[in-house]
C-alpha cells in the first residue's frame, strides 16, 4: 500500500521521485512526500491527498545538478493522514522513509525518548531516524550507525536513509516488505518498492532479499551486505512495460489481487489486533453504548461479507444483526430503530444503493459505521464512523482483497463488541487473536495449490451449471464463490445453503451439474458430507474443498488450516478465487474487466 522510491544521478530529481511516486499510485495512499539532497542541503516537502498537492507544494524546486533523493507514498496505519505523519520523516540531520511495520517501535520510542529526544509524528517510523543519530553520534561512523539501527528494528521493513554526515550515500534495509535497487546505464541509481517505479529507468535491478542491507552512491555504486558479510550483486535486467510492471508480473489484476491478500490481510491487523484485546483507533470507547443490535446493508461482495460476519456478530458478540440488500432495503419501508447500529459495507464506497440505504439511516437517527476501502469516499464522508479495510486499489472487478479485508475488520468488530459487551472470555479473545494474526499466512497462495486448481479447471467449463454449497458462515462464503464464478466465467452459478439442496434445488442433480462443496472441519462437517452424499447419489460431479479427503467427490482440493473455522474459511475463500479465475482464462474472457460489469456502481 506504501510505496517508496530512491534516486541518485544527475536528472532532475524531483521529476524522478514524483514520476516513479505516480507508477505506484495504484496501490493507493493517502499522503506523500520528498526529500532532496543537494550541496548539504536538504530539501523537504509533503504533502495529504494526492500527488497533484505535492507537485503543487514543489512547483518553486528546482534541483541542479548532481543530487539524491528520496520520496514516498503513505497510506496511513500508525497515526491519522495528516503532514506530520508523511514520509520522509525527519531527525536532526537526516531523512528516512519506510515502508512495513517496526513492531518494536514502542520500545524502541521509549529508550529515544529517555535519551531525551523529541518525536514529532505518531508513526513508528520515525523511531529509525532518531535511532540511527543516536547511534552515529556514539559510532562516528554512519555505515555502522546504520547497521546498528537494522539490528534493533523488528518486524517488516523496507527503509532508505539520506543524512548529511555522508551525502553521497542513499542506505537502505529489506526485511519483509520489498525493495528493489537499480542502476541505468550512465550509473544512475533507482530504488522502488515495486519493479514499476524503476520500469524505463533502470535497466539492470537487484530484488532484495530479507535481510539484506547497504548504501548505493555514484562513485561506489551498490553495496550490499548481509549478516554482516558483504554479498555479491544478482543483478537482473529490466524489461517490460508500465502496464504489465502495475501488475507485478501477473497475468492479470485480479490474480495479482488474490495473492496480494496475505499483504493487505497484514496491513488490515496492523495495530488493532493487539497481544491482549482488539483496538479500533477510530471508534470512541462509548461508541457501543445504547445499541441494541446490529443492521449491515451493502450490495454484491460487500452484501455477501457482512452475512457472513453477521454469523460472528451473533455468535461471539451476542447481538441480533440482519443483513439487507441495500438496493432491496431502500424501498422496503423499513422499520428503523434508533438503537440499531447500521453498518454499510463498501469497497468503492460510491456504490449508489448503498450510499442512498446510508442516507435514510443517518436521517432516521441511526448511529452509522462504515467498512469501507476508499477513504474520503461518499460513504466514508457520510458516517458518523469509518473502519477502513486497508485493501490498496482493487482495480480488478471481480472483488477479491476487499472481501478479505472486510471479513477480516468485522471479525475484529465483533471481538471488538464481545469485549465490550463481556460475551467472551479473556482467554478466548487471545485465542482469536491468535488466529487472526495466522490468517495472512492461510491466504499465502503457494504454486501447488495454484497448479492443481489450474488443471482442475478445464474439467469445470462445460456442464449446466454450479451449486457452491456450505453451511454457517461457509454458505455466504459459498455466495461469494458462485458471484465470481459468474461474473467473469459468464457460466450459471448459484451459492446454496447446503442444507436447503434437498427443497429444491437438488432437482437439477446429474453429472452436468458441477457442485463445488465447502467441507470445512470445523463447522458441522457431518452435516454437509450427508447433504453432499446426496448429491453424489444423484450423480452430481462434486469438486470438495476439505481438509479431509471426501472419498465420494470427483475431484478433491485439500486444505490445511483446520484448527480454526476461520482459517478454513479464507484458505477456501483462496481456492474459490483462483478456481474462478482459472475457468475465466481458460474461456477466454477478460478477467479484470468482465462484459457488462462496472467497479463502481455509482447509479441505481
Ligand atoms: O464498492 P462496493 O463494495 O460497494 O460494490 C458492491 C458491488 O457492486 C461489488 O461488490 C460487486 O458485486 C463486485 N463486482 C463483486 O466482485
Amino acid at each position: 500500500m506504501c510505496g517508496i522510491v530512491g534516486y541518485i544521478g544527475n536528472e532532475n530529481i524531483k521529476e524522478v521521485l514524483v514520476d516513479g511516486l505516480r507508477e505506484l499510485e495504484y496501490r493507493g495512499y493517502d499522503s506523500a512526500g520528498i526529500a532532496v539532497l543537494q550541496d548539504d542541503e536538504i530539501h523537504s516537502y509533503k504533502a495529504v491527498g494526492k500527488l497533484k498537492n505535492l507537485e503543487e507544494k514543489t512547483k518553486n524546486f528546482t534541483p541542479h545538478t548532481l543530487g539524491m533523493g528520496i520520496g514516498h507514498t503513505r497510506w496511513a496505519t500508525h497515526g491519522k493522514p495528516t503532514e506530520i505523519n508523511a514520509h520522509p520523516h525527519l531527525g536532526e540531520f537526516s531523512y528516512v522513509v519506510h515502508n512495513g511495520i517496526i513492531e518494536n517501535y514502542q520500545e524502541l520510542k521509549k529508550e529515544l525518548q529517555a535519551q531525551g529526544v523529541k518525536f514529532l509524528s505518531q508513526t513508528d517510523t520515525e523511531v529509525i531516524v532518531h535511532l540511527f543519530e543516536q547511534n552515529y553520534k556514539l559510532l562516528k561512523d554512519p555505515m555502522k550507525a546504520f547497521e546498528a539501527t537494522v539490528e534493533r528494528l523488528q518486524g517488516a521493513y523496507a527503509v532508505l536513509l539520506m543524512t548529511k554526515v555522508d551525502a553521497d550515500r542513499i542506505y537502505f534495509a529489506k526485511n519483509g516488505s520489498p525493495m528493489i535497487v537499480g542502476n541505468d546505464q550512465n550509473g544512475d541509481i533507482y530504488f522502488g518498492s515495486s519493479d514499476a517505479a524503476l520500469i524505463g529507468k533502470a535497466s539492470e535491478v537487484i530484488y532484495l532479499d530479507d535481510g539484506d542491507y547497504g548504501y548505493t552512491s555514484i562513485k561506489e555504486g551498490i553495496t550490499l551486505f548481509s549478516d554482516g558479510k558483504e554479498k555479491e550483486l544478482n543483478k537482473k535486467a529490466l524489461v517490460g512495460d508500465r502496464v504489465s510492471a502495475q501488475k507485478g508480473g501477473f497475468r492479470f489484476f485480479m490474480e495479482k489481487e488474490i495473492y496480494e491478500q496475505s499483504e493487505v490481510l497484514a496491513d488490515t491487523v496492523m495495530g488493532r489486533a493487539l497481544d491482549e484485546k482488539i483496538a479500533f483507533e477510530e471508534l470512541d470507547p462509548n461508541f457501543f453504548d445504547g445499541i441494541e443490535d446490529i443492521t449491515i446493508c451493502a450490495c454484491g461482495t460487500s452484501y455477501n461479507s457482512g452475512l457472513a460476519c453477521s454469523y460472528l456478530f451473533e455468535r461471539q458478540a451476542k447481538i441480533r444483526t440482519s443483513v439487507e440488500i441495500a438496493s432491496e432495503f431502500r424501498y422496503k419501508d423499513p422499520l428503523l430503530n434508533p438503537k440499531t447500529l447500521f453498518v454499510v459495507i463498501s469497497q468503492s464506497g460510491e456504490t449508489a444503493d448503498t450510499l442512498e440505504a446510508l442516507k435514510m439511516a443517518r436521517d432516521a437517527g441511526l448511529k452509522t459505521l462504515a467498512i469501507c476501502n476508499v477513504d474520503n469516499s461518499s460513504i466514508v464522508r457520510i458516517s458518523d464512523y469509518t473502519l477502513l479495510t486497508r485493501a490498496g486499489i482493487e482495480k480488478g472487478v471481480a472483488s477479491t482483497k476487499a472481501f478479505a479485508t472486510q471479513v477480516m475488520v468485522m471479525w475484529m468488530l465483533s471481538l471488538y463488541i464481545a469485549q465490550h459487551k463481556k460475551t467472551m472470555t479473556q482467554e478466548q479473545i487471545k485465542a482469536e487473536i491468535e488466529a487472526i494474526r495466522h490468517i495472512p499466512q492461510a491466504v499465502k497462495v503457494n504454486d501447488k495449490l495454484h497448479e492443481k486448481v489450474k488443471r482442475l479447471s478445464k474439467r469445470y467449463l462445460h456442464g449446466h451449471g454450479f451449486f457452491f454449497i456450505g453451511r454457517d458462515l461457509f454458505y455466504p462464503l459459498a455466495l461469494e464463490g458462485a458471484l465470481k464464478l459468474k461474473e467473469i466465467s459468464y457460466l450459471h452459478a448459484e451459492g446454496y445453503p447446503a442444507g436447503e439442496m434437498k427443497h429444491g434445488p437438488i432437482a437439477l442433480a446429474d453429472s452436468n451439474l458441477f457442485t463445488i462443496a465447502l467441507m470445512p472441519k470445523n463447522i458441522h462437517y457431518d452435516k454437509v458430507k450427508s447433504n453432499v452424499e446426496e448429491l453424489s447419489a444423484r450423480d452430481a460431479t462434486i469438486l470438495a474443498i476439505s481438509p479431509e479427503r471426501f472419498e465420494l467427490a470427483d475431484d478433491y482440493v485439500h486444505t490445511y488450516y483446520s484448527d480454526h473455522a476461520m482459517s478454513e474459511f479464507f484458505e477456501m475463500m483462496v481456492v474459490t478465487q483462483l478456481l474462478a479465475l482459472e475457468i475465466s482464462v481458460r474461456l477466454g474472457n477478460d478477467v479484470d474487466m468482465p462484459r457488462n460489469l462496472a467497479k463502481s456502481v455509482t447509479v441505481e
